[in-house]
């Protein structure tokens, strides 16, 4: 299981040093929330400050950009040259989904598709054939810290039978991350749903205790 910290609840006047804290928990995935205020009713950072946090944090993480933003077609290359190495759109926003999917593979990074909860699964499983990722929303994009929307499930059974008939078919194997509401109360009943690659923020960046310490609890959990 991938545990992909969000630094969306973390200090954001002190990013570089909340995905250091990450980084030195042992997390080589660092997943960066991108809003536009567009697609999304916020704003966070995009492709300047993401080059700076590569510097300061070197080759090593997989800078994972989850793209809430309306012209990700557009401008998907701008994250690939800031650093990222994988890039998820949304089929919300991307209107030539496949032809986005393919040109970023093209262009170097690995390709993940992601879903609102309100967006039904058939999208992403006609370019499944094309991606490495499907991202899951668990919650409304655009906020950290919201609660789990647990009808996700029949939409990750379904996406799960997707991918072992396309592995099983000598097809692409093809990894489910989830994103928002993921805690150490739920991630081992993800798992047992098929999710490969959790997307954590406000489970590991709070005042209650440091990134480690809430990692070695979420460990303790998946035990
Ligand atoms: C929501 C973001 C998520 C979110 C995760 O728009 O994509 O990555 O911040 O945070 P938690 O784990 O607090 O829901
Ligand atoms: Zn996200």
């Amino acid at each position: 299981m991938i545990i992909a910290p969000s630094v969306l609840t973390a200090d954001l006047a002190d990013l570089g040093n909340a995905c250091s804290e990450a980084v030195e928990a042992g997390l080589n995935w660092l997943h960066l929330d991108v809003m536009d205020g567009n697609f999304v009713p916020n704003l966070t950072f995009g492709p300047p400050v993401i080059a700076k946090l590569r510097k300061a944090l070197g080759d090593t993480p997989t800078f994972d950009a989850h793209l809430m933003i309306t012209n990700a077609e557009d401008c998907f290359q701008q994250y690939i040259d800031a650093g990222c190495n994988h890039i998820s759109v949304h089929v919300e926003a991307v209107t030539h989904l496949h032809r986005c999917v393919t040109a970023i593979r093209e262009a170097g990074a690995t390709a993940g598709v992601t879903l609102n909860p309100g967006t039904p699964i058939e999208a992403a499983l006609e370019v499944l054939t094309e991606i490495d990722l499907v991202l899951i929303m668990s919650v409304n994009p655009g906020f950290g810290g919201q609660s789990f929307i647990p009808t996700v499930e029949a939409k990750i059974r379904r996406l799960k039978d997707a991918i072992d008939a396309q592995v099983a078919a000598g097809g692409r194997p093809v990894q489910i991350q989830i994103d928002g509401g993921v805690k150490s109360h739920n991630i081992a009943m993800l798992r047992d749903w098929g999710v490969s690659n959790c997307v954590v923020g406000s489970g590991l960046f709070n005042d209650n205790a440091s990134v480690s310490d809430n990692l070695a609890v979420i460990h303790k959990a998946l035990e």
